[in-house]
């Protein structure tokens, strides 16, 4: 017979899914749904990094690999890794796994019944299933002002001597808020003076509209307690890849890799291949696809203007925007009141942690022509209200 783990039974559904679901099951019915609920860009994978996949293809690279990665695309993450972020990374630093995947081990990998990890409030909805999958205990600090910044200060709230990690994200899902240096400094020496690990989920790093992205690990002393996560999903268009990537020190990697040998064995070879092509090759796309992003930024600024009652600072990063509303609903029920009359679908806030609550998230990962109607539509509705 069936009886739910203690593990299981302390793991939320995603709130995330629930709202596709209802949108699915009204298109489903007929109805014309416009959506802004999927972290996704909606363009194509760029044509040369498809060609070298279907090229591996081809010529046989179809066969399990080492579980951390192929070596190529290892040392194409190291040299990203020093070049970019100015990480002192070798290949032997990095795995690759899919980005929730890399956390999942992270997390699972470091943490253990009792262990406290120091999340924001709103954050990712998966940080915290994977926490309590582990066993741990998520502590959830507020983000301070309208840019929705994780001081030192907040992080020190939820500093206890049962804690373990802290998890960062920036740019992040869902605030587009970008950690300012300064934050990232206190950060650090918070993470030095009580001798905690840093997970860094920096997997919208490449949309970055103000500020400038830094990576925690490349601050002093910091590389040697630092997980950074990064992939290919959101900025070279290839969710569907599945391929990401950790950049730790050996000792830590290692038993990430155990983990992963031991569940997904290794990342798909081909998709590995397509990722060193886009990694080393032409960077032109990912650039256009970046100002796109950009000016769909501008558009949804613009035309939230157009909406009473509804307000947010331009995003730094990422490509969600997550305005406060002031309807007098909660947000599921806004949620709830776009779908069924503007024909909208977008997040509701507390899906994040409560101090979302009297927002929600808008993904500008779509056209233009959606969020022209979709703004348009929300407009009206809630002239109603
Ligand atoms: C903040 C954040 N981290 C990690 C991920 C996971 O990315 P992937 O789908 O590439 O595993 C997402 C995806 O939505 C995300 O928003």
């Amino acid at each position: 017979m069936y009886t739910q783990t203690g593990r299981m039974a302390s793991v939320k559904p995603s709130g995330t899914l629930r709202i596709a679901e209802i949108a699915n099951k009204l298109k489903a019915e007929g109805r014309n749904i416009i959506s802004f609920t999927v972290g996704e860009p909606d363009f194509n994978t760029p044509r040369h990094i498809i060609d070298a996949a279907h090229r591996a293809m081809l010529d046989g690279f179809t066969h399990y690999t080492p579980a951390a990665g192929i070596p190529e695309l290892r040392e194409a993450v190291a040299n990203k890794s020093i070049n970019e972020n100015r990480l002192p990374a070798t290949a032997a630093n990095v795995m690759v796994s899919p980005t929730k995947q890399a956390i999942f081990s992270a997390i699972l990998a470091n943490v253990e019944g009792g262990n406290e990890v120091v999340i924001s409030n709103p954050a990712w909805v998966s940080y915290e299933p994977a926490i309590a999958i582990a066993g741990g205990r998520a502590v959830e600090v507020p983000l301070t002002g309208d840019d929705f910044r994780m001081t030192p200060e907040s992080v020190m709230e939820g500093v206890t001597p049962g804690t373990k990690m802290i998890i960062l994200n920036s740019p992040s899902n869902p605030t587009g808020g970008v950690a300012r240096l300064e934050d990232l400094k206190g950060i650090a020496d918070i993470a030095t003076d009580h001798d905690l690990l840093v997970l860094s989920d920096e997997i919208y790093e490449k949309l970055v509209f103000e500020g400038e992205h830094h990576s925690i690990a490349s601050l002093p002393g910091m590389f040697e307690r630092t997980i950074t996560v990064n992939g290919l999903s959101k900025s070279y268009a290839m969710t569907g890849w599945r391929i990401g990537w950790a950049v730790a020190p050996e000792v830590i990697l290692r038993d990430m890799i155990r983990i992963q040998e031991h569940s997904l064995t290794c990342c798909t070879s081909f998709a590995q291949k397509g990722a060193v092509a886009a990694l080393t090759g032409d960077q032109s796309e990912l650039r256009n696809m970046v100002s796109r992003f950009a000016q769909r930024r501008k558009l949804v600024m613009d035309k939230l203007s157009q909406i009473d009652g509804m307000h947010a600072k331009p995003p730094a990063g990422a490509f969600y925007l997550f305005p406060k509303f002031d309807y007098g609903m909660t947000s599921r029920q806004f949620t709830e009141y776009l779908l069924s009359e503007a024909n909208v679908a977008v997040m509701p806030g507390s899906a994040f942690g409560s101090a979302g609550e009297g927002h929600v998230r808008m993904s500008f990962a779509t056209s233009e022509a959606n969020i022209e109607t979709g703004f348009d539509a929300v407009a009206k509705a809630v002239s109603r209200l």
